[in-house]
């Protein structure tokens, strides 16, 4: 906080970045007023994944509504925000765009302050919402704090010294965990997304059953879930007895529900393990006050419980509808931002579809 005493605020957020359109309202990055989540998983799910043209006109159709609900539920007006916060990065363009044409419009035409918000970043502030809903957090997390980000386009481990002020520890070089999950769950024919479905599926399996390897990397704290994913395919082609060259379009039909259940267990447990390893290490090096989760992947109930038996300290998970997209979280991230950073001329605000977090420090 700049000045001393931080400034009272209630943000509206608005999230677009992907396949959920969302719009909240968060009082003092803390308290939520009102969070309204509009998926369009239904309708990707005919296609086997996110198609963005699909995506983009989905944001439009339902943009207008979805914060007029926001605001509803809150049962504030216009004269009651103080600010809008939308994502801008990263994520598919044609979703950015409509969050964010959205929220400058609204901040020209309302006069309202505006901060744009990085996706990533904003799934870590999942977890300081503790007021305003039923089972969020106890208290929030305290610096040093580190985090654990695993969603479907990011897993990163970031340390946070303070609020816009942390270090990269490692990420992922080339599929994000929750790609790998959505990615194995087509190649054994259960449904997407595929992180509910291959858990869902898991508990019933065996997660010794086949042996996957876990990816040796440089630097100790990245990523790779490729190779797994490789590793997972291969698998499936030995079990039913077809080489490299079978289509692998063609493989669910030749699993039996118990050997889709057991590469379910076995490709969650590796992945899960190779998760927890790398949070386990950071931890003990770092020694952080707090340990967060954040992103889709971290509504899985075997990371919490594997998380929470390997650390020393308690962890306190915030619930499952925070994990995945949600527009609080930005609203929330808006708030700590806003005490030391300007707000953006609407009119300047442009997408930045790949965009990395960058500490405040650096950025331009
Ligand atoms: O954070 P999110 O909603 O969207 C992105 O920003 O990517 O994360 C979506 C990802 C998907 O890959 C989905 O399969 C995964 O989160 N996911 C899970 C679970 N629920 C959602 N992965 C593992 N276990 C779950 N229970
Ligand atoms: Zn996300």
């Amino acid at each position: 906080m700049v000045g001393g005493k931080p400034k009272q605020m209630r943000i509206l957020g608005i999230e677009s970045s992907c396949d959920e359109t969302a719009a909240a309202i968060v009082e003092n990055g803390q308290t939520i007023l009102s969070s309204i989540v509009q998926s369009q998983v239904d309708i990707h799910a005919q296609y086997g994944g996110v198609v963005p043209e699909v995506a983009a006109r989905s944001h439009l159709e339902v943009i207008n509504p979805v914060i007029q609900q926001a605001l509803d539920g809150a049962k504030l007006t216009w004269d009651e925000i103080d600010a809008i916060a939308v994502t801008y990065a990263p994520g598919l363009s044609g979703s950015l765009l409509i969050g964010t044409l959205a929220a400058k419009t609204l901040a020209h035409i309302y006069n309202k302050l505006l901060y744009p918000i990085h996706h990533v970043e904003a799934h870590v502030y999942a977890n300081f919402l503790t007021n305003g809903a039923s089972n969020l957090p106890s208290q929030q997390p305290h610096f040093p704090l580190l985090a654990l980000i695993v969603s479907g386009g990011h897993t990163q481990l970031v340390l946070f010294k303070n609020h816009g002020d942390f270090t990269l520890l490692g990420q992922t070089q080339d599929d994000a965990v929750g790609e790998a999950f959505d990615k194995v769950a087509k190649i054994i024919g259960l449904p997407y997304p595929g992180g509910p479905s291959i858990s869902m599926a898991a508990k019933l399996g065996n997660p010794n059953k086949y042996r996957l390897p876990k990816a040796k990397l440089k630097n100790k704290y990245d990523f790779s879930f490729s190779g797994l994913k490789t590793a997972v395919l291969r698998a499936v082609q030995a079990e039913v007895g077809v080489d490299f060259t079978f289509p692998s379009h063609q493989l669910p039909g030749l699993l039996d529900e118990v050997q889709q259940q057991d590469f379910a267990a076995s490709f969650q447990y590796t992945a899960i393990e190779t998760l927890v390893d790398k949070t386990v290490t950071a931890f003990n090096e770092f020694a952080p006050a707090s340990v967060v989760i954040a992103g889709g992947v971290a509504a899985n109930q075997t990371l919490r419980q594997y998380l929470k038996a390997r650390l020393p300290i308690d962890i306190d998970y915030a619930p499952i509808w925070l994990c995945t997209d949600n527009a609080a979280m930005i609203a929330a991230l808006a708030y700590y931002q806003a005490q030391s950073q300007s707000p953006i001329d609407p009119l300047e605000l442009d997408i930045q579809p790949s965009l990395t977090m960058t500490p405040i420090a650096q950025r331009s």
